[in-house]
């Protein structure tokens, strides 16, 4: 069976979709591990209570990027990972990742790339007017948002609750991130 890797910085909502999915046999591989720089986020919580290990950081530890990613890498070569899977994970990856695992590090980002990059792309779009939202998967690269894009999903918007337009997008990334994760894993 296919072995993912999680990474992830806050909430986790991500991880959780993507565990539950495997939970129940609806994506065919494990979360082997989930990747956190930050203590005492949510998405720990969530990943034991699927029983998936954590590898938990914190980058100011250590000298370089280079440091705490060979960290990481090495864990996953452990455990054998097949496909890593950004989920809110807000750092750009490095050199060291890129170059062990490049090509099978993908992210999802909540907007129709390439608009709207960067931490706040819902707000950012919603605030330029926009009324066709979406989400996008993509290849992982040094840049921000960047890299080929694998899928993208559009979520009609003309209200005006950015909480209930925010609900709507990530509901839609749960959904792509499943359906995506099984392509790629085929
Ligand atoms: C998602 O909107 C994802 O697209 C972006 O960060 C958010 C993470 O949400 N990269 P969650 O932690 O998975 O709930």
């Amino acid at each position: 069976m296919k072995k993912l890797a999680i990474f992830a910085s806050g909430n986790g909502s991500n991880f959780e979709a993507l565990a539950a999915a495997c939970a129940e046999g609806r994506i065919d591989a494990e979360v082997a591990l989930c990747v956190c720089d930050k203590a005492g986020a949510y998405v720990i919580e969530r990943a034991a209570k699927y029983g998936v290990e954590v590898l938990v950081f914190n980058p100011k530890e250590y000298g370089s990027k280079a440091e705490y990613e060979r960290l990481v890498a090495d864990r996953m070569d452990t455990l054998g990972i097949d496909l890593v899977c950004l989920a809110g994970y807000m750092r750009i990856v490095g050199d060291e990742l890129l170059g062990r695992y490049g090509g099978k590090i993908v992210n999802i980002h909540p907007s129709l790339l390439p608009a709207f990059v960067g931490a706040h792309a819902i707000q950012d779009a919603f605030d330029y007017g926009v009324k066709v939202f979406g989400v996008t998967i993509h290849y992982v690269d040094q840049t921000l948002d960047g890299g080929k894009i694998i899928s993208q999903v559009a979520v009609p918007y003309e209200g005006g609750d950015v909480e209930e337009l925010e609900a709507m997008i990530h509901k839609a990334e749960h959904r792509l991130y499943v359906d995506t994760v099984n392509k790629l894993i085929e």
